[in-house]
């Protein structure tokens, strides 16, 4: 078998070339200014990533209205206004011939309550997990409309602050996952119902966006192989959804999967032994639309090893690997791991017993870690979770209500 797959350079449809397989895939970063602009921290952090050898950074989450974010310090791009700050992130992340994409975001009902108390979404379908969001009010036909001259907007100004590529986040339970998904979309017109009509939106966002940045730009989707719940979007779905992304040309699909009520893209291991064995959750559904469809693929969550993400290039089930934690339990990741065959590359272990706020700590834990990164200083493998717990709670109330 062919070794060092990861260190083959990839040509995307749009003609760029990404120099290795390695992607960091987007991870929130909660910190922006309060003007939810770039900082120093954060061109700190996209300084060490992008001299750490991974090909593609992706962006945390970069929303497309600053009154309904993900977190209260996320960065927002509807306006020129923030665009020097970010250029300064963007020179620091695409040293190296790194690329540096944007991800784009509205979280709609995931909003949480630091962020508002009026979300809005497909339907008047709350998301009940420890209090944190509100009822959201179902969207008008003008709002929808909003929503997708907001994200046009914001690809145009991430093209315009220098990213080398954008991607449309639609997995995780955010706004246009929401819309895909029949738990969540009840709307009886245009965008509810079936599962074209529950797409309208995204299908609408990538075509615009693609006349906006035009052909030699990468466009990216994140999508849910399903959302893991009972008459949730399922992949019957996805693969349609896929199929139709392929004719709107965009150049790397991303597969996730679940949404804040089942993180499943931070938990989930498939039972089945082999699939246990062979590590990443999603690979499974990536070979099925492998049969259906020529778009290069990107799997994320659960890559840990070397040997194993070789295996899955050189049987080429994939085009590229999407990381997320290893960047956080390893300062200099994947530098080491891109070379040496043998290297794997461990998650941290924590114990906390509320089980109802598990993901939250982790998040919590993951946070600190990006924070200290950004600072110049170092991982801190044994911060303790139920601090995290209290520093992301009190952060998210002084940046959002303060
Ligand atoms: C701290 C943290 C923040 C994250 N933020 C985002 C985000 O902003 N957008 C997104 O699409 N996924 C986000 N994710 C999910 C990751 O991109 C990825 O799908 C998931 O962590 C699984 O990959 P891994 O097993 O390599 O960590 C986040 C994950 C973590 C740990």
């Amino acid at each position: 078998m062919k070794t060092k797959a990861l260190l083959e350079p990839y040509t995307l449809p749009c003609g760029l070339t990404i120099k290795n397989r390695i992607a960091k895939a987007a991870m929130t970063e909660r910190l922006a200014n309060k003007k939810q602009q770039a900082t120093k921290e954060l061109s700190q952090l996209y300084n060490l990533w992008s001299n750490n050898g991974a090909g593609l950074l992706v962006t945390g989450n970069i929303m497309v209205d600053s009154r309904y974010k993900e977190a209260s310090a996320n960065i927002v791009l509807e306006n020129e206004s923030g665009l020097k700050p970010l250029e300064e992130m963007v020179k620091a992340g695409t040293q190296n011939n790194t690329h540096l994409w944007a991800q784009i975001n509205h979280a709609g009902r995931q909003a949480s309550i630091f962020s508002t108390f009026k979300p809005i979404a497909p339907s008047a379908i709350q998301l009940k997990k420890l209090m944190l969001f509100a009822k959201p009010k179902a969207m008008t036909a003008d709002e929808i409309k909003d929503v997708e001259n907001r994200f046009v907007t914001t690809a145009k100004l991430s093209k315009k602050a220098g990213f080398t590529g954008v991607q449309i986040h639609a997995a995780h339970g955010y706004l246009l996952s929401q819309f895909l998904s029949p738990k969540t979309n009840e709307r009886t017109d245009d965008y509810g119902g079936s599962i074209d009509n529950r797409a309208r939106l995204l299908f609408n966002i990538v075509q615009r966006v693609r006349e906006e940045v035009g052909e030699n730009y990468p466009i990216s989707v994140k999508l849910n192989s399903a959302d893991f719940q009972r008459g949730g979007f399922n992949e019957e779905d996805a693969l349609y959804v896929i199929k139709t992304l392929e004719k709107l040309k965009i150049d790397l699909l991303e597969i996730s999967g679940g949404t804040y009520e089942n993180i499943i893209f931070l938990t989930q291991r498939y039972e089945r032994e082999s699939t246990k064995q062979r590590e990443a959750y999603f690979l499974d559904f990536a070979k099925k639309i492998r049969k259906e469809t020529a778009l290069p693929i990107m799997v994320t969550g659960g890559f840990r090893s070397h040997a194993f993400c070789n295996e899955v290039l050189n049987n080429k089930e994939l085009e590229m690997i999407g990381f997320a934690r290893p960047f956080l339990t390893n300062k200099s990741f994947p530098k080491n791991f891109l070379e040496d065959e043998n290297s794997k590359i461990g998650d941290a272990t924590f114990k906390f017993k509320i089980k109802k706020m598990k993901d939250f700590a982790e998040a919590g834990f993951y946070d600190y870690q990006i924070h200290q990164l950004a600072k110049g200083k170092e991982i801190k493998p044994k911060y303790n979770p139920y601090l995290a717990v209290l520093r992301l709670t009190t952060n998210e109330l002084i940046k959002g209500w303060f």
